[in-house]
Order: structure tokens, then sequence, then C-alpha cells
């Protein structure tokens, strides 16, 4: 199951990545904004990457205006890897390099189509373990030096 969640900047782009996933017969879970209403992006980026490090998702897509401050505010929650991407090369590397539990994508930046095929491709690839491991461990070893309330 896949967690979805946006501000108003990516409330539309939200709805056809909806529709896209449905397509795709995967199953989802909506976490908001339901409005165009004027609402603040670290609120629903921290409800998906809660559902997602929890094991409540199996991933998430956050979507806001330009997808930087959901990147930023997702990637506070330990063993959160949100990747904000543009491009199929990066949605596919966000996979395969960085096993990114999180999608990032910029609704007022992005058309509809490219913001699918972004998705797709995250999709489809594999994460590839080895070296690319490794480094996600030294990541980890960041957020338990850096962690206080969750990891000590
Ligand atoms: C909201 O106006 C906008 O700042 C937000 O959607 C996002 O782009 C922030 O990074």
């Amino acid at each position: 199951m896949i967690v979805i969640g946006s501000d108003h900047g990516g409330l539309e782009l939200k709805s056809a990545i909806i529709s896209y996933l449905n397509r795709r017969g995967i199953e989802i879970a909506d976490a908001g904004t339901d409005n165009g209403d004027s609402v603040d992006y670290p609120d629903f980026g921290l409800k998906v990457a809660e559902k997602v490090a929890a094991g409540g998702a199996e991933s998430g897509i956050l979507i806001c205006g330009t997808g930087i401050g959901m990147s930023i505010a997702a990637n506070k929650v330990p063993g959160i890897r949100a990747a904000l991407v543009t491009d199929v090369f990066m949605a596919r590397m966000a996979k395969e390099h960085n096993n990114a539990n999180i999608l990032v994508l910029g609704g007022r930046v992005l058309d509809e189509q490219i913001a699918c095929d972004l998705v797709g491709a995250w999709l489809d690839a594999s994460f590839e373990g080895g070296r690319h491991q490794g480094r996600l461990n030294k990541i980890g070893e960041i957020e338990r030096k850096y962690c206080i309330t969750f990891c000590k």
C-alpha cells in the first residue's frame, strides 16, 4: 500500500497520481489535503512519513508546489529516505541506489503525464543493494548520532 499526501500546491497533481495508481491496481491511502485551502506542507509530510516509518505503508508519495518543502520535512523522520525527483533517471536511481521509501514531486513544476512516468519508474525499479546498502547504513548512523527522541 502507498500513502500519498499533498498540500494545496500539490492537490491537483495528487488526484492525477491517485488515478494513475488506481489504474495500476495499487492500493492507496490518501492522507490529504482534501481541498484547495492553504495548508502547511510539514503537517502532511509528517503524516505520510510517520506512516511509512512505522510500517503502516510500504512507501509514500508527497507533493507540494516545488517538492522542496515536503522533502525537507519528510527527511526529518528517522528511517525516511525521501527523494525529490524531476526526471525519469532520477526516479529510477532514487530506488536503485537510494532505496527511497518516499517519492516527492512538485505539483507546480511537473506536467501530469511526466509525473506519472516518474512514479512508474520509481515503482518499477528495484534497490540494487551491495555498495549502496553500505551507504544507506552510513545514513542510518547519522540518524542515530543526532536522534534524541526515538533512537536513544
Ligand atoms: C505553498 O505555497 C508552497 O510553499 C509549498 O507548496 C511548497 O512549494 C514548499 O516547498
